[in-house]
């Protein structure tokens, strides 16, 4: 019936359609034609003409206008110019995730030869980084790139992680939207299932060369290379493989892919990301190969893998309405009660049976049989029923003394601080602020701070303005702590400021992970973060101050009393030993009163 229905409204749509067509200016007529086709082409003036287009174009229009009408109906049917809505429903067509990507490759971090070389390099690192802590491995990785003329890259990110198994290469290299950290609220570093298969398809499209993968699991099993392509079209992998004779690794991945690039020095460079990655991840040793051949190592600083974080369930308080349909369709709760009980965390059978009060439902109602109004008041409840906030041992900071090590580490200054900041919710998702402070030494004193952004310890380049991070740091009133402040911009002087945000799900502002989401309450966990830095930043340099002061002082007495005692005996004409004795009391009277140690 309803197809019927719809059958009929789209004939309807085509005669009016035509009908507008035959009556509207020619100009027009003419703009139509461009974007409908050829067969709109013969259309002109009157109602009656606009019937003769749809003779066939070799026919001459009079002879169809005075042909004799038998089956009018059948005619129609036969002969008729399709309407505008079939000449649309004829061009629909399905859209994969890999086409669209190709065309909004933007979206993925890929709008840029040197922030494509970047989000390739960075987009491994992290998969071998999270693959090496899930299977509690200390990651050692070796990252190289190498020119190869034609601005053209080759980057090679090996591991010595747990390895892939056979038969998932082809998907996870080889597949958009394929990945295990997706579907689990978990802090990891890659969350979407779309980094190294969409840096694998930028290689394919600006160089047209296959992903190639060398991975093995374990000593027992053999190592495999394989070469996996992407077909866009059906986002679907074309893979080969062969068994790897030579390689030496035990267990692990190295994953290479050739792409069109630029290499770029300077703050958004790969180097700074590996310099900033090895800060933010003591626990890891970094090898990393320029492409001028210039080789930086960064040896792991800590023997301790990060506490593995717990896998949590959605907090009732995050979840969107969409989301909870899904939820209750495929839920194995028999019931509502404990539906929402096993599947959400911190539902208790008390809270439950309120949220099912205030939403007017049983909680002995089936979940799967909830109509949609149902289903809505039960979100509006969830919402307004007081929860505890979710565990948050699901969350993992990197912890003050190592950010304080790894920033003495990196950045050569004299004056170091960090803070981590206990958990906090933000839409129902736990989430963890950590800063760090450097001041002082070689770092610039005349230039704005440099700020090292972080998210699940991976350094964050671009959209810098777009970032939470920065308007916390900008929204701080620096100059409470001694340090300039230009109204709206960052702090100047010789600081560096590193801020890390930890979330099972840390909400970017796009698929390319490049900025964090200006929620409220991240903003002000960062806030808080960065004011207690400062306050004690604000000691230091106080303290510092102190300290040429009482220098400057000391510099007085010792240069000027000794001349008194001079001008004394001269005066006085006392013995030198009289004079010394009052140079003594006069220095000491003077470094008491002025509270010298
Ligand atoms: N070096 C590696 N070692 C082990 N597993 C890996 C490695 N690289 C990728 N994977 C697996 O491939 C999946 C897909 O990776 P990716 O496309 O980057 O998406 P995401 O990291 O967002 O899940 C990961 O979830 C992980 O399970
Ligand atoms: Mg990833």
């Amino acid at each position: 019936m309803a197809a019927k229905t719809r059958a009929r409204k789209s004939k309807k749509t085509g005669k009016k359609a035509k009908g507008k067509g035959g009556t509207s200016r020619k100009s027009k007529d003419e703009s139509q034609l461009g974007l409908f086709g050829k067969a709109g082409g013969k259309r002109t003036g009157s109602p009656k003409r606009a019937r003769s287009a749809r003779a066939p174009e070799s026919e001459p229009a009079i002879l169809e206008s005075t042909e004799p009408e038998k089956s009018p109906k059948k005619r129609r049917r036969g002969r008729r110019k399709k309407s505008i809505a079939e000449q649309m429903a004829e061009r629909q067509r399905e859209i994969s995730v890999s086409e669209f990507f190709t065309k909004n490759r933007h979206l993925l971090g890929f709008d840029n030869p040197a922030k494509a070389l970047l989000t390739t390099v960075k987009e491994a690192v992290d998969n071998s980084l999270d693959a090496c802590e899930e299977a509690k491995i200390l990651p050692e990785l070796e990252v190289t790139i190498d020119d190869v003329g034609e601005g053209r890259y080759i980057v090679r990110v090996t591991d010595n992680g747990p390895g892939i198994v056979y038969g998932q290469i082809p998907k996870i290299f080889g597949k958009l939207l394929y990945g295990s950290k997706f579907h689990r609220l978990k802090q990891s570093r890659g969350q979407q299932g779309m980094g190294i298969s969409a840096a694998g398809m930028y290689g394919q499209l600006t160089t047209g060369k296959p992903t190639v993968i060398i991975s093995r699991t374990g000593e027992g099993n053999d190592a495999y290379r394989f070469e996996v392509k992407i077909d866009t079209r059906k986002n679907k992998p074309e893979s080969t493989d062969r068994k790897e004779e030579n390689w030496d690794k035990p267990h692990g991945t190295s994953v290479e892919l050739e792409i069109e690039a630029t290499y770029r020095g300077g703050k958004r460079s790969v180097d700074k990301y590996i310099e900033q990655t090895a800060i933010a991840n003591p626990h890891a040793s970094l090898r990393f190969r320029n492409p001028k051949g210039e080789l930086s190592e960064y040896p792991r600083l800590s023997d301790e893998l990060p506490r593995e974080p717990n896998e949590i369930k959605p907090h009732p308080h995050g979840v969107e309405l969409g989301v909870l349909m899904t939820m209750l369709k495929d839920s194995r709760g028999r019931d509502l009660k404990g539906a929402l009980m096993r599947d959400f965390s911190r539902i208790s059978a008390r809270v439950a049976c309120a949220i099912c009060e205030r939403a007017g439902l049983s909680p002995g109602a089936r979940p799967k049989r909830l109509v949609a109004e149902q289903v809505e008041a039960l979100h509006r409840a969830m919402g307004e029923v007081k929860v505890m906030n979710p565990p948050t041992s699901c969350v993992v900071p990197i912890g003050e003394e190592l950010i304080r090590k790894g920033l003495e580490h990196g950045v050569q200054a004299d004056f170091f601080t960090s803070v981590t900041r206990g958990p906090a919710v933000y839409r129902g998702n736990p989430f963890q602020v950590e800063a760090g402070l450097a001041w002082g030494g070689d770092l610039p004193a005349d230039e704005l701070c440099t700020l090292y952004r972080l998210a699940n310890r991976v350094p964050l380049q671009y959209q810098q303005s777009d970032c939470a991070i920065t308007k916390a740091v900008i929204d701080t009133d620096w100059r409470n702590y001694k340090v300039s402040q230009a109204r709206g911009a960052l702090p100047s002087g010789p600081m560096v400021i590193l801020v890390d945000v930890a979330s099972v799900w840390v909400p970017f502002t796009s698929e390319s992970k490049e900025a964090v989401a200006r929620y409220p309450e991240i903003l002000r966990e960062i806030r808080l973060a960065l004011q207690i830095c400062g306050r004690r930043l604000s000691h230091h340099l106080s303290a510092r101050r102190r300290e040429t002061e009482e220098g400057r002082k000391r510099d007085y007495i010792e240069t000027y009393i000794p001349h008194i005692g001079i001008a004394l005996r001269e005066i006085l004409g006392s013995s030198e030993k009289r004079t010394a004795q009052v140079v003594e009391t006069l220095t000491d009277t003077l470094r008491r009163s002025r509270k010298f140690k």
